[in-house]
Order: structure tokens, then sequence, then C-alpha cells
């Protein structure tokens, strides 16, 4: 899920398999569990893996693309290419989002601004933050964190 998390424009190279392995990656999962990790899957009909939206705190030297704070856990997604468009990715941040509003202040990710994606985010209530060749997006949550 992690690698299907990556945004290939359409027409573009498909990323090297272990490209989830560099730093700047593998931090989003490796030793999934820790303190405030948050996600759920998606599963079709014979119970196989289409999609996943996870959370997770990264601070200190271990920031995200889409750092904001050390209270504001960063968000990625994912839903396997023949899934895509058909409503998966929404209901996936949707669920998230109702099961943590009570426990972050905010939620931010980082997105290519050239990805498609940037549209699902806005009509889910994520606003730019910071732009350049990739936006920063959050969505204010109605709890205060707990962190
Ligand atoms: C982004 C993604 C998780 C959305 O899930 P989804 O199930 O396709 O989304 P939904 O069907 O619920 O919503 C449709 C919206 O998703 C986005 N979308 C659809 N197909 C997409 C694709 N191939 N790539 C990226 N975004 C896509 C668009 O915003 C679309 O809205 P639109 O109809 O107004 O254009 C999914 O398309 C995906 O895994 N894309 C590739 C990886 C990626 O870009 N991840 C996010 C990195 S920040």
């Amino acid at each position: 899920m992690l690698y299907q998390a990556l945004y290939v424009p359409e027409g573009g190279q498909p990323f090297p398999r272990d490209i989830i392995k560099i730093p700047e990656i593998s931090r989003y999962a490796e030793g999934w569990g820790k303190r405030g990790d948050t996600g759920f899957v998606a599963l079709d009909e014979s119970n196989h893996l289409i999609g996943a939206v996870w959370i997770r705190l990264l601070t200190g030297e271990n920031k995200g693309y889409g750092y904001v704070d050390d209270a504001t856990p960063e968000l990625s997604i994912a839903v396997t290419p023949e899934y895509r468009g058909l409503g998966v990715g929404t209901k996936l941040i949707t669920h998230l989002l109702e099961q943590t509003e009570n426990r972050f202040g905010a939620i931010s990710l980082s997105v290519s601004s050239d990805n498609p994606a940037v549209r699902l985010y806005h009509r889910i209530g994520f606003e730019v933050a910071a732009s350049g060749d990739s936006l920063t997006m959050v969505k204010r949550m109605n709890a205060e964190s707990d962190d």
C-alpha cells in the first residue's frame, strides 16, 4: 500500500519497487503500531486488499513531506489501480476522519500539485497550507490535540 500511495502521473515511469526502503518513504509505515498510528484497510468481496488509509505522527528528524507541527499526524492513502475512481478512497478518508476527530486538532498531507487527488482532498475539507511543486494540505478537526 505504501508503494501504491506514490503518485505516478499518467504515462509516467513507475517507481522502482524498493523506493519504499528509502527513509523519506519508509518512515510513513516502518515499525507500524507506534503511539498514534491509526489506519484502515478496504477489502473487496473476496477479502483482497484494495486500499488503505493511515495517519502517523512524524516529528523531529523523522518529519515527513507534509509536516506542519509536532501534534499533527500525516495522512497516507492508496487504492489499487483497478479500484481507483470508484469511491473507495473517499470512504476510507471519511471513515478515518470520523474515527479520529476527537483525537487530533488537525491532519495534514503532502500531495503533488498535479495529482488529481487534490480535488478529492478539497472536497473532504482539506485546505492548502503551503504550496510549491507539492502542496501541504491540512484538515482542521473539532478536537484539540491530545499531545
Ligand atoms: C488518491 C486515491 C487514494 C483516491 O482514491 P479513489 O478510490 O480513486 O478516490 P474516489 O473514487 O473516492 O474519488 C475520486 C477522486 O480521487 C482522485 N482520483 C481518481 N483517480 C485517481 C488516480 N488515478 N490518481 C490519483 N487520484 C485519483 C480524484 O480526485 C477523483 O476526484 P474527481 O472525480 O473529482 O477527479 C487513489 O486514486 C490512488 O491510490 N491514487 C494513486 C496514489 C495517490 O495519488 N495517492 C495519494 C498521494 S497524496
